[in-house]
Order: C-alpha cells, then structure tokens, then sequence
C-alpha cells in the first residue's frame, strides 16, 4: 500500500469507526457486528503503526468510545474505566503472556480466566458499605450518573454485606437475561414496535432512559467483576477480588478459572466456551487477567488499557447461503424494511430462512445481491444478520438492488405513493422509503396492535395477526373503530386459513371487550400514546398529558403554540445578531438596530419562559409541538378525534391540582391489596404528586404493598417514610 492510499484509507477507517461508536455507544443500535467493528478497529490499528506520519491524537485507535448522552448529570470516576485490548486468535493471546514474562521478569504467572460478558459497563460505588452511586463508562474519566436506573436492580444490595472498605468503586456489566429480553421483545412485536436486536443494546438503551419508572418494569440484572479505586487497599488479587465481591453479596459471574501460565489459560477458555451458552448473561469471550495486584501495578497501562489483561473474543456463529429474494415489510410508521429470505440453514441450533438487511443503505454498502452466496451470523439472541456477501461466486447478471424499482415505485401492501425522508426514528437510521398512505392496510394493522399494546391501552390479545385480520376484513380502520366490532365478531374471527382455520373465541373476545371498556377509564396520556402520534412516545405523552385537560384543549393546545413562538423567535434573534455568521452586521447604524431588535427578541422569549413554558420540560420541543398540532389539525388527526367523541371517549389529562401531595415525590413498590400500579400513580398525579422509579432522600413517601424488595429496604435505611394503601387513601380524602 503506498502512503497516499494508507492516507485515504485511515480517513474512511476512522470516519466509519466513529459512526459505528456512535451507533454502539450512544444510540445502543449498531448496523456491524462485533466482529467487523474490531476487524475495521484491527485494520486501522495496523496500518497506524505502519504509517505513523498519519497518526492523530483523536483517533478511535487512542481514545475510548464515549457513551455519555444528554440529560444524564455527568460524574467523574475516582479511578478511569478503562477499556480491554482483545483478540481472536491464540497466537496473539501467547504474545500477550510473553509480553508480561518479559515485563514481570519471570515465567511464573497466574490468570484468572473469566467470562467477558456482553453487555453495559458500569461503576458501582459504595461508602462505607452503603450504595451511593452507579456511573457509565463515558469516555473513561467521566460518565452519566444512572443512579436512578440502576436502583431498580434487585440483586443488588443497597448494604454490602460484612465489613466494607470506607469507599470503593466496583466495575460491572448491566444485562438483560435472555429469558427477560424475549418477554419484552415479544410484548413490543405484539404491539407492532420496533424489536431490539440484541440484549446487550436493549440493556444499553434501557440504562439510558431518563424515566426509571419504566426502567423498573423492566427487569435488569448485573454482574460486578473488577475494581475500580479502594479506600484503604483491602484487595490483593483478582481472585481475592472475585471471593470479596461474594461475600459482600454482591452477584458475581457463573464460574471463573485460577490457572497457571497459558497454557492453562487456553485450556480454561476451551472449557468456558462450552458452558457459557448456559449463563443467564451472553458472552462473547474471556477476559485474561494477571492475578496479582502488585503485578498488575507492574505491568501498568496505556491510556486506554490494562497491559495486565486481555480479552480474547469467541468467533460469532456464522453460517453461508443462498439469498433468494429480498422482501419488503411494512411497519406502523409506514417505513419500508428489507428482509433477506434465505435458502434455510441451520445456526447456533436454530434453523434460519430470515435476516435483516436494516435498510437500502446497508445492502448497497455490503453489495448484496438477490442470488448472492452470503454469509449471515447469529450471535446470542441477536435476530440474524446478513454480513457480507461474496461477489466472486455471484450468478451472471446478479444486479443491484434497487428498493424503489424492488417494489415497483409503490408500496408493496397497499400500492400507495412512497417517499424517501431521513429517519433519526428508532431503529431505521439514515434515509429509509416511506409508504405515504395513512390508511395503508400494514399501517393501519401497526397502529391497531399499538393502540392495544400493555404500555398503550393493555387492550391485550390483540396483538399482530389480529390486529391485522381485523384491518383485512375491513372491521377496523382507525384503532377506536375496535369498539364497535361486535362479541361475536371477534368470536368467529378465523385467524387460519378456510382449510385450516384457527378461531380466536369467545373466551379471547371476552377479555377483549372487558378489556376495552376499561380503557375507556384511561387518561388522556395513554389515550395519546395510543394513537400514534408522530414525535409523541411514551414519556411526551405523558408530559402532555399533564398539561392538557382534554384532546379538545390539546388540539389547540396555547401551550404547544407557545413552543412553537418560542422556536421561532429563537431563529429570529439567531439570524439577527449582530455578529451573526450567516446574516452579519453591515454597518454601525445597522449593528444598533440589531442589537436592540435582538434585546426586543429576548425580552419575548424570557416572557414565554417565564409565563406559558415555565417548568416545560426538553421533551417538548418545537419538533413534538409541530407534529402534534399538525396532526390534530390534519384529515386522519380530525376523523380520530369525531371517531372518540361519537363514541364518548373523552380522556381526561392529569393535571395537577394542588393537592395533598403537591411539591411531594412517592415511590411504589410491591403489589398493592386493592389498588393496580396504574391506578395509584393516577391518584398521586392528580393530587399534585410526583412519581419515581427510586427511593433517595428526597423522596416524600414510599407506597408499599405486598413483596416489597430493595426500595422498602432503602426507604428504611434513609428513614423516608412508609405508608400502606389504608394509609394513602386516607391521606387522599
Ligand atoms: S475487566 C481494566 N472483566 O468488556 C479492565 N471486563 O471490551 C476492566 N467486560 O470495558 C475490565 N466482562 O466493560 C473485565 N469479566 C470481565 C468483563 C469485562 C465484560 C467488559 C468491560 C470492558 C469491556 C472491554
């Protein structure tokens, strides 16, 4: 390779790593695997060292990816995290150990050898036994304090157990069990959302919601198998380590291995690649550490990691076949996603006839094509990808794929008009085709199956194959059209085919019907969720919800038009600042009028802040005030809204009246006698309280039920007071 093309190919080897950390760290939605991301990560490393005159100081080769995102309070780490150098072969492993000999000065050296589990590095920090914060990675020396989330981890205890050293960092992984991760998936499929593709990313993505109460419903675990800084020094070594962290009571991994030199380090990763399919966490290799603590403080390390460990990473199952053809699905949004159907073929023990392909972008960057030999991987529970195809055994005349010309410039489902838009929505990155028809049968099915999703209006069985036989057989247009399909309607559906058919019931349609006359009960913010507004998810409906009293008031909302203002006359004193870049001031006399125009401006904007947009919060922003006016505004927004009013749904918002629990936060935690989840947090809205996924200081009350775990636990140690349901309803009247 000569300079110049070194030169160019680290350029894109660096601008492509940066988007895949981003992607990876930041969004928890990666588009490469694993293996390609360090096999890209290998190659710019190499050809760094081969061309030094090209090297840079922010290169992803010398800094750690930073998982730090908005919203997050930012915390330093008393000792940086660092990152692992890792490998997939055994030769390079044998050159890490002949590295430390050299090092150390002799050929004696201990390992221990242990799972490196996939999931979300965190610091867990206890002083004097008590557990006071969690914080992510970041970019090493700081990350985003998830305290909060973090809290709601079950197995882990808010009191070490035993003596504990005065103050001390614990690194971890946060995970997602498979079993835990398929429930949720399954939830989000029957409500037509967009699927997590792995329980590492969900994991990732679930630490980073900013509201724990949703956190809590989801059940995360955590694994603690390094430290960080301690104060005093009570540890020796890594396995010392591994026996304190036990008796401390804190969960530790399934099985780790003391060895002698590498050869027994080799043995044991042999050995833990047969058993790791069995933990209750995925792994996707073995960390290698030097067990000695005062070797490890020999060893040292490079800024981004220990010289003293390695992780030696498990090659993911990939299997070859052939692409037969490319289908197009269509989901609730309207958006257009590829799939690869393949020549079925057995990996990690399950048959595969499917992947993804995320979307056009990505089949054209691999250059796969229909008839291609292509070789697609599984790693854990990650739905199976398509890696790479193999364009020298491609069949003559293979052409590229083209998805507009694919489904004939149409959508597929109803025919109607598509349009390419960028998409920063979940899951479809970048720029994606778009079914442009409101009422396009796949979309009007993705909307019905949210509408009656747990976290919308719990409406449960009528989830994807339902919902979509019911758009099919025209009984449903727009989701409250649910309500007039009839007992016996719902009855008889044949979800089959006429030889085979598979009725779904009177017992299903009986809950159905129960079901929906009981969310007719529900307030505004579901019932605001549940229709899909664009922009509008779950924690914005929520705030929406609390602010508007009606859809009537929201329709029109003066807060949402404020929003709206606001943006405007943000732009406007952008653009007419004197030293503006774009617009700049041309003379003297034309910089005072600016200047006192943009006072002007300000003096606006400080009025709305002040008046109509106190105390709103990020999530609603022009983008969610735009799209929610818009659509109350537009022909489908306008035929919802007579659709609920014909059949007298009229939600009502939560807005807070003062009331006995004004200025308060409440926590509730175990299972009440009479009153459901939803219902309670219902009453301490309206009575002006907060709700909170965590137990700190500042929490007013904690509500407990039956089985209440930690946060009673917590509540007792910080002396919040505890209150029963008797108690809360008697503090309501
Ligand atoms: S030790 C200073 N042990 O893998 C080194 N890390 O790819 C501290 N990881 O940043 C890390 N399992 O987030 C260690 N048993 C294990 C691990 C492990 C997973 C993670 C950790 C690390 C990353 C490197």
């Amino acid at each position: 390779m000569t300079p110049v093309q070194a030169e160019k190919r680290l350029v894109e080897l660096r601008a492509q790593i940066a988007r895949d950390d981003e992607l990876y760290y930041k969004k928890a939605k990666p588009e490469i695997s694993d293996f390609e991301y360090d096999a890209n990560k290998r190659e710019l490393e190499d050809l760094e060292k081969q061309f030094p005159q090209f090297a840079a100081p922010d290169s992803p080769s010398r800094v750690i990816g930073d998982d730090r995102v908005q919203g997050f309070k930012e915390v330093a780490h008393r000792q940086k995290m660092l990152s692992l150098d890792n490998t997939y072969n055994e030769a390079e492993l044998r050159g890490f150990h002949a590295r430390l000999v050299r090092l150390i000065g002799t050929p004696n050296l201990t390992y221990t050898v242990e799972p490196k589990i996939d999931g979300l590095a965190v610091s867990v920090t206890y002083e004097d036994g008590r557990f006071v914060r969690a914080v992510t990675r970041g970019k090493g020396d700081r990350g985003d304090d998830v305290t909060a989330n973090v809290s709601t981890i079950k197995t882990l205890p808010h009191r070490l157990h035993g003596v504990a050293p005065k103050v001390i960092e614990i690194r971890g992984e946060i995970y997602f069990t498979a079993v835990e991760f398929q429930r949720i998936n399954a939830e989000r499929a029957a409500a037509g959302e967009d699927l997590y593709a792995n329980p590492r990313n969900f994991a990732a993505g679930t630490v980073k919601l900013l509201d724990s109460t949703e956190v809590a419903r989801r059940k995360l675990e955590i694994v603690l198998y390094s430290l960080g800084f301690c104060e005093p020094a009570v540890v020796e070594s890594q396995t010392d380590l591994q026996k304190k962290l036990k008796a401390w009571g804190l969960p530790v991994v399934e099985k780790y291995w003391t060895v002698d030199g590498i050869d027994e380090a080799w043995a044991a990763i042999g050995e833990l690649d047969r058993l790791r399919h069995d933990f209750a966490y995925g792994t996707d290799g073995a960390v290698v550490k030097l067990n000695d603590f005062a070797q490890q403080r020999d060893a040292g390390t490079t800024d981004k990691a220990p010289r003293w460990a390695i992780a030696y990473k498990f090659k993911p199952d990939t299997a070859r076949t052939r692409l037969l053809g490319i289908t197009i699905q269509v989901g609730k949004t309207g958006i257009l996603s590829p799939v690869a159907e393949l020549s079925p073929v057995v990996l990690a023990g399950s048959t595969i006839a499917r992947a993804t392909l995320h979307n056009e972008d990505e089949i054209r960057r691999k250059d796969i094509r229909i008839g291609d030999l292509v070789e697609i991987e599984k790693a854990g529970e990650v739905i199976p990808a398509v890696l790479q195809s193999f364009p020298d055994e491609r069949p003559r005349g293979a052409q590229e794929f083209d998805l507009f010309a694919a489904v004939g410039g149409k959508c597929p489902v109803c025919g109607g008009k598509i349009a390419r838009l960028e998409v920063a929505a979940e899951g479809a990155e970048g720029v994606a085709w778009k079914c442009q028809n409101y009422d396009c049968a796949a979309q009007r099915a993705g909307r019905l199956g949210f509408f009656c999703s747990r976290r919308a209006l719990a409406i449960d069985g009528v989830g994807g194959v339902v919902a979509a036989k019911l758009v099919e057989l025209n009984h449903v247009q727009d989701p409250p059209d649910l309500y007039h399909v009839t007992l016996e309607t719902l009855a008889t559906l044949n979800l089959g085919t006429t030889e085979e058919p598979r009725i779904f019931g009177e017992k299903n349609a009986t809950k159905v019907v129960v079901a929906r006359e009981a969310a007719r009960e529900l307030p505004l913010e579901k019932w605001l969720y549940a229709l899909s507004v664009p922009d509008v998810g779950e924690t914005t409906a929520r705030e929406l919800g609390r602010r508007h009293r009606t859809f009537a008031e929201l329709a029109s909302s003066p807060l949402l038009h404020a929003v709206l203002k606001k943006a405007e006359l943000v732009a406007q004193r952008e653009w007419e600042a004197p030293a503006s870049r774009r617009n700049p001031a041309k003379s003297d006399e034309d910089k005072a009028r600016r200047k006192e125009l943009c006072a002007r401006l300000e003096a606006e904007i400080a009025a709305l802040d002040a008046g109509p947009l106190a105390g709103v919060p990020a999530d609603i922003g022009p983008a969610v005030a735009g799209s929610t006016l818009e659509f109350f505004a537009s022909a489908p927004g306008q035929r919802l809204l007579a659709k609920l009013r014909a059949l007298r749904i009229d939600p009502r918002g939560t807005v807070p009246t003062a009331g006995v629990f004004t200025g308060k936060t409440l926590v509730l935690t175990g299972t009440l006698p009479r009153l459901k989840r939803e219902e309670a947090e219902q009453k301490i809205l309206a009575a002006g309280g907060k709700v909170s996924g965590s137990v700190s200081k500042k929490t007013s009350y904690v509500l407990a039920g039956d089985d209440a775990g930690s946060k009673l636990e917590k509540a007792k140690e910080l002396g919040v007071r505890v209150i029963d349901e008797a108690e809360f309803l008697r503090l309501l009247k």
